[in-house]
């Protein structure tokens, strides 16, 4: 057989829904709905749709690049995890929500092996959801909010009151979740709360179950400090403060913002007058901190964050 023709005929095959079916998940990683798969199957019966004008269609769909800056985000963290790199200096396009930075961030520091907490991970990225699945750790997922996902154990529960033992924890992963906790969630069915103290209430309860040794990843939005309802901003100083005063040890910290030409470490960053959204679909500022259940004597150290800021400072490794 003709390789080109195999491949012709291959394309071909089988029915037109299992096609349908197949592309979906593959380019936009999700079942058609009901409407999309009617209308596609209809035209591929009468001939007014050709598979390649589908794919082509699927592929060029807004929807499309999301799973791409997403598919992006997952690779680069989790190859570097391989390496044994932890990222930093990433950088990221223009137009994107923080996760593009925080995943590859966080992923690139997941432990190898053990039991790592995910806390509030129900409205979590499914292709970052399937990477803590692929990535081989045990993971159980803490929320308040209800979701099954396979592979991970699932715990219904308030981060400030967890029904874990002390120190049973190797790792723990915050991604934008933080800044969440004790406000207004209603938008993620819970009730609406305003206890700004909830904060530190969590970091303390997390600081509990993790294992002497063991490490809590932290990313929250950065800017002009102030309570929003469905979230709390703040500036550098103000979560190392919230972090340290948990009795947290910050180990290693990184801030990120959205500039013109996409995401960029900004080790300066000023907050004054940023605000959530003002610079793009959602952060503008994110702020990367991987924290450890601290020694009294090393929290006394004030200038943890300008040490660690200087250590950091080498030319730009740039995102393919
Ligand atoms: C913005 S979402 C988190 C985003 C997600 N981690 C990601 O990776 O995209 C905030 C989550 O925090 C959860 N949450 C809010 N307050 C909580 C609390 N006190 N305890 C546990 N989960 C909480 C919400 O149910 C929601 O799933």
């Amino acid at each position: 057989m003709d390789s080109r023709v195999g491949a012709e005929l291959c394309a071909q095959a089988g029915e037109d829904e299992a096609f349908v079916e197949r592309a979906f998940r593959d380019v936009l990683r999700r079942p058609p709905d009901d409407e999309a798969r009617a209308r596609a199957l209809e035209k591929l019966a009468d001939g007014t749709l050709s598979r390649a004008t589908f794919l082509h269609e699927l592929v060029n769909a807004p929807e499309a690049t999301r799973v791409r800056e997403l598919d992006d985000a997952v690779a680069l963290g989790l190859a570097a995890r391989a390496r044994g790199e932890r990222l930093s200096w990433l950088q990221a396009p223009a137009g994107t929500d923080e996760r593009v930075v925080e995943i590859p961030w966080v992923l690139s520091r997941l432990l190898a092996s053990g039991r790592v907490l995910e806390v509030g991970y129900a409205y979590a990225e499914p292709a970052y959801l399937g990477a803590l699945v692929r990535a081989a750790v045990e993971v159980v997922g803490v929320d308040l909010a209800e979701r099954d996902v396979e592979g991970i154990e699932r715990v219904v529960a308030d981060v400030r009151s967890l029904p874990l033992d002390d120190a049973s924890v190797d790792q723990v992963l915050l991604v934008s979740t933080l800044e969440h906790v004790g406000a207004d969630n209603t938008g993620y069915g819970l009730p609406a709360e305003s206890d700004p103290g909830s904060r530190a209430d969590a970091l303390r309860e997390l600081r509990r179950v993790l294992r002497p040794g063991g490490r809590l990843l932290v990313t929250v939005p950065l800017g002009e400090p102030g309570d929003h309802g469905w979230y709390r901003l703040d500036d550098v100083a103000g979560w190392t403060h919230l972090f340290t005063s948990a009795g947290l040890f910050l180990e290693e910290q990184e801030a990120y913002e959205l500039t013109e030409d996409g995401w960029r470490a900004a080790p300066s960053f000023r907050a004054e007058g940023v605000g959530y959204g003002d610079r793009g679909p959602a952060a503008s500022a994110v702020l990367c901190t991987e924290l450890s259940p601290g020694r009294f004597r090393r929290l006394m150290t004030p200038d943890g964050l300008v040490r660690t800021v200087k250590r950091r400072a080498r030319p730009l490794r740039h995102r393919s």
